[in-house]
Order: C-alpha cells, then structure tokens, then sequence
C-alpha cells in the first residue's frame, strides 16, 4: 500500500516544520511548502537522513500560480494528498491605524485567508475524485476571540473559521473531513513578524503557551480521531466560553487590563 500523504503549507519554520517532521517519523510522505527554499531544502534533508520522504516546494501561497504547480508536483510526485494542512500564515499586531493598507492589511488578507481557500480549491477536486482527504485549517484562538491590535489577523482567523465550518458542510457527504484547530500562543518564530511594540510588554503567561512540537502532536491526533474543532491548551475553551456568555465583561477587563494601560486616554497621563 502506498504511504500517506500530507502538504504542509509553511514547513519551513514553526509549527509547519514541526508537524512535517512528526508525520515523518509516523510513517507519512510529506511535502513542504513555503517561500523559503534553503529552508525547505534543509528540513527535507533532515527527513531523509532520518529514513523519510520529503518533497521541498517553494510556493508563495498569495500567487495562484505557485499553488497550482505545487498541487501538481505533489500528485505528479507522490500520486495522492491524504491530508492538507493549511498552516502558513502570519500576525502584523498593531493599532489598525498603524497598519499599513498593503504589506500588513493586504498581505495578511492574501496570506492567512485567501492562500488557504485557494489551495483548498486547487487541492478539493483531487479528494472528491478519492472520496477521501483531510483538510486542517490552522486558525488561532485570535479567530474566536479578537483581542485589541489583532484587528484584521482575528479577521484572517474568523474568516478562517466561516470557511472551515461551510467547506465542511459541503464535502462531508464525499468523506471529507475539515476541521480547525485554534492554539494560543505557541513559541515560534511568529513573534519576529508580528511589529509589536508594547508598554506593558504582556505576553502569553508560561504556563499557557505551548511549543510547536504540542501543536504538531494535536494535528496528528486530528488526523486520528477527527473533530470539527481543536481549541489548545484545553483552559483557552474557558476564554473562549466567557467571550460568549459575557462579552460586555469581557470587554471591560480587557480595556482595563490591556487597552488602558497600553495608549492611555488622552487626558489621564
Ligand atoms: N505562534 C503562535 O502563537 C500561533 C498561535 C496560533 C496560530 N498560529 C498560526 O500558526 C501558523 C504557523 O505559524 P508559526 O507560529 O509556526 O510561525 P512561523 O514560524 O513564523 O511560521 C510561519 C510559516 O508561514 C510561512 N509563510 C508566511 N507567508 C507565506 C507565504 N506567502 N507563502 C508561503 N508560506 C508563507 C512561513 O514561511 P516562509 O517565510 O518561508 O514563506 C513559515 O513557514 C500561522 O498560520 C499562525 O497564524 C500561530
């Protein structure tokens, strides 16, 4: 029987990377994309030297193009994609005022929402034709919960969210599963991108914040035992049920705790 497939969009850092070498070592042929190649090249290697099998594609999710030809290098490669996990993506988290139209707003708009619907696209006729596939979406806990200068990734991250649950609905019948999955903070190099420059310097408390070999292990376990969505670590559900339930408080705690204290009011200071 041929080996399982998967296609890591942004394997060449974090998560990506992470999640690639676990499906590696579980037996499965991976293929990596990102813009990166030395990157990629490098991990690739390091699969190999390892007894596994990894295709290096660079691929520019924002150009349709580059996701085309990295669809039909995979099939032309390997024959099949089992299971599609679009992970790339990137935060800029500043006052929206600060951000700029193009290489924060555009960029992150053409990044996380529309490199993900469209490689889906390209990937989705292949698994119908199968009656077979997994599409994993990587949201955040920022697409359900918009916090103050996530403004348009929490809409990259929500948008996200929409897409997964109608796709679902859409390709269920043929044996296509779709899920989410929305991680806190987790240590990569994400932080380097994000333009934060912060008074409070608030951050992630310890405990919470997770590595991308967690991640990486919770993405497998979906591939297992599907689910619709994967909110981690599990007290993040709390955040996410008192959003829900008390919006107004969690309004008010968040400008006290946050807003206030990182562009004080005109008039306070
Ligand atoms: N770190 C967190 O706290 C956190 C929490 C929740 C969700 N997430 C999500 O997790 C995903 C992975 O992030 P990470 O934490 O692993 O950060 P990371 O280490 O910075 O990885 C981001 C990846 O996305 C790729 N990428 C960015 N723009 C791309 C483009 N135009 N075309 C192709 N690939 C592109 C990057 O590769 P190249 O630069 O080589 O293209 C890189 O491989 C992102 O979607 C992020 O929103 C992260």
């Amino acid at each position: 029987m041929n080996k399982p497939v998967i296609l890591i969009t942004g394997a060449s850092s974090g998560i990506g990377a992470a999640t690639a070498r676990l499906f590696s070592e579980r037996g499965y042929h991976v293929v990596l994309a990102a813009r990166r190649e030395d990157r990629l090249r490098a991990l690739a290697d390091e699969i190999e030297a390892a007894g596994g099998q990894a295709l290096p594609v660079p691929t520019d999710i924002t150009r349709l193009d580059h996701i085309e030809n990295l669809v039909e290098t995979s099939l032309a490669w390997y024959g099949q994609i089992d299971v599609l996990f679009n992970n790339a993506g990137f935060g800029r988290l500043k006052w929206l005022e600060q951000l700029d139209p193009d290489e924060d707003i555009e960029l992150q708009l053409q990044t996380n929402l529309r490199g993900a619907i469209l490689t889906t696209r390209v990937v989705l006729p292949h698994m119908i034709e199968r009656r077979a596939g997994h599409i994993i979406n990587m949201a955040s806990i920022a697409g359900l919960i918009g916090p103050p200068t996530y403004s348009i990734y929490s809409a990259t991250k929500f948008g996200l969210r929409g897409f997964t649950e109608a796709l679902r609905r859409e390709v269920g019948i043929w044996g296509i599963r779709v899920s989410g999955i929305y991680p806190g903070g987790v240590a990569t190099e994400f932080g380097q991108h994000t333009g934060i420059d912060r008074r409070t310097g608030l951050r992630t408390p310890a405990f919470l914040r997770l590595s991308a070999e967690d991640v990486a292990r919770d993405v497998y376990r979906l591939v297992e035992r599907p689910r619709r969505m994967l909110i981690i670590p599990w007290p993040m559900r709390i955040a996410v049920w008192l959003n829900v339930l008390w919006p107004g408080v969690v309004d008010w705690g968040i400008q006290r705790i946050f807003t206030i204290r990182e562009r004080p009011p005109r008039g306070l200071h």
